[in-house]
């Protein structure tokens, strides 16, 4: 069953998600060489303090694994998701930085992300970037009241093998809103006119995560910390929007 959100659902929606956007605007401000992943999640913890909202990561529990740890993922380099900020990770020059924030706030969540190039970077991974954010947007203008969910996961799945890079399949974008993850799922690949259909006050997070090499992943013995199989770069953009009968309205919005 994926829930339609009521107009007042809805106004609270659009709160919540900007707050995670504003958290991700700010952490993102933080990224440069010799800075910490676990100092950019601890100023990530006070500034969601500041803005009233809580980390939805903190204590996340999921099936048998271990509560997550901290206030934000941050995955560098070779790490897809879920990566566990560490006073050990210190930022350095060339690295793929991808911060992902999810915040609660007022029974509801926000759920976005972005990677951030620490320059100087090769010209292949500002390319894989692109087209990571390209297959975000794409997803996004399929997201339509009348369309389908793998209308998303398509036009998201073309761009990336235009491209030639690998599609992560072994995590996907979820509907939002009083659950982290609540249905639909919604995968970075799939058959055009296919899943279920879309419905105006429906909120969904699209999420494709796209690797320089294989889109083959693995989990490191945190039991979080997802990597490529191949040690290659990888990038995420994400962003929480609301299905109306037209354009979907980006919720994430730092405005
Ligand atoms: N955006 C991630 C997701 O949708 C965040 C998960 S929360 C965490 O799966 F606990 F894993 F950090
Ligand atoms: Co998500």
């Amino acid at each position: 069953m994926i829930p339609v959100k009521t107009p007042a659902e809805i106004a609270i929606m659009r709160q919540v998600c900007r707050g995670a956007a504003l958290v991700l605007q700010y952490i993102e401000s933080l990224v440069r060489p010799g800075v910490s992943t676990l100092e950019i999640d601890e100023a990530a913890r006070d500034y969601m303090a500041k803005l009233g909202v809580e980390s939805a990561c903190y204590g996340y529990k999921v099936g048998r694994l271990p509560r997550f740890p901290s206030y934000t993922c941050i995955s560098v380099n070779e790490e897809v998701v879920h990566g566990i900020p560490s006073r050990k990770r210190i930022i350095r020059q060339g690295d793929v930085v991808s911060l992902d924030v999810v915040v609660r706030d007022s029974g509801f969540f926000g759920d976005n992300a972005r990677t951030i190039l620490v320059e100087p970077v090769s010209n292949e991974v500002r390319a894989l970037c692109q087209t990571g954010e390209e297959a975000l947007y794409l997803g996004i203008a399929q997201a339509r009241a009348g369309n389908r969910v793998h209308d998303i996961s398509h036009a998201i799945e073309r761009h990336v093998r235009f491209g030639n890079y690998g599609i992560v399949d072994q995590y996907v974008g979820h509907g939002i809103g009083r659950e982290m993850h609540e249905d639909p799922q919604v995968p970075n690949q799939g058959a055009a006119g296919t899943g279920a259909l879309l419905r105006p006050g429906m909120t969904i997070a699209i999420e494709p995560m796209i690797n320089l090499g294989t889109g083959a992943v693995t989990v490191l013995s945190d039991r979080w910390t997802a990597v490529t199989k191949d040690s290659k770069p990888s990038v995420h953009y994400e962003h929480t929007v609301l299905i109306t009968d037209g354009e979907a309205e980006i919720l994430t919005i730092a405005v």
